[in-house]
């Protein structure tokens, strides 16, 4: 949030007070977090601008505000292969616009696509970049790896896309269990020339919503590929099992992620 706040012109947070509000709204409305598997508390911090004032500049007062909700799967496939559709008309960021932030612009420049795509039986487009239209940036709410020919590669933060904390947990996952990851430029073209010679073992995207989210089919230019027979792939599964085992207590944090929330 910081990271964001600095691009936009808002006062960064302390972050033991944003943390200690966190676990303190979390502790009082701990009778709503769901227990059935695949279901959470999704936390949502957020800061908005407060000024009664009507114009463009930065604002002098916000609120930091936190909310709540118990939620299921984020995708109605759930844990099972999405189908994603590879935007080649809209772009959603460019390098130093606000790519890199969560702020709702992002959003509102991702809907038109998004609707189209659905419209067509998708479930998210893949965003290229805003330049040339040929290298891969991430999925709407989801950052993207693909497992080529035994390497896990992942497009690199440029300021374009979010440095998602999933992401981040991936990269550390892959990295213990000697499976570096590159982050780097990676073409569309490149995955689609890896699918034909028969190289492109995975796809996933990444985020807190949907954890790991693999992806079955792709869609380019009416150039449709199904990856792994759209079925999960190996690796996206550990890394879902040990991330969703890390977050209910199942498995051994050796990470430091997780926090006790009490009252
Ligand atoms: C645009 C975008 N990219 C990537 C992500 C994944 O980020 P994280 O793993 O922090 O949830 C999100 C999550 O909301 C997102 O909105």
């Amino acid at each position: 949030m910081n990271i964001s706040n600095e691009r936009l012109c808002i006062p960064a947070l302390d972050l033991d007070f944003a943390v200690e509000a966190i676990k303190e709204v979390v502790w009082i409305d701990r009778e709503w977090i769901p227990e059935a598997e695949g279901t959470s508390l999704y936390i949502r911090p957020f800061v908005i601008c407060t000024d009664p004032y009507l114009g463009v500049r930065p604002a002098y007062t916000y609120k930091f505000i936190i909310i709540l909700s118990p939620v299921g799967a984020y995708y109605p496939e759930g844990i099972n292969p999405v189908k994603i559709y590879v935007e080649n008309e809209y772009v959603r960021a460019v390098r130093g616009g606000l790519g890199f932030t969560k702020t709702p612009a992002n959003y509102a420049a991702s809907l038109k696509a998004q609707e189209e795509a659905k419209h067509l039986g998708y479930t998210q487009v893949l965003w290229l970049d805003g330049v040339e239209k040929k290298y891969i940036e991430e999925v709407g709410t989801m950052n993207v790896f693909f497992k080529i020919d035994g390497e896990v590669i992942t497009p690199a933060l440029e300021g374009s896309i979010l440095g998602g904390i999933t992401r981040d947990s991936t990269i550390k996952l892959l990295q213990s269990w000697g499976l570096p990851v590159k982050e780097r430029k990676l073409s569309i073209q490149e995955v689609f020339d890896a699918h034909k010679a028969g190289k492109l073992d995975e796809a996933f995207g990444t985020g807190t919503a949907a954890v790991i989210s693999p992806i079955g089919e792709l869609n380019w230019n009416g150039n449709i590929i199904e990856i792994n027979q759209g079925q999960i792939g190996e690796l996206s599964k550990r890394i879902y099992d040990t991330i969703t085992g890390i977050q209910s207590g199942q498995l051994k944090d050796s990470f430091a992620w997780t926090t006790e929330v009490k009252g």
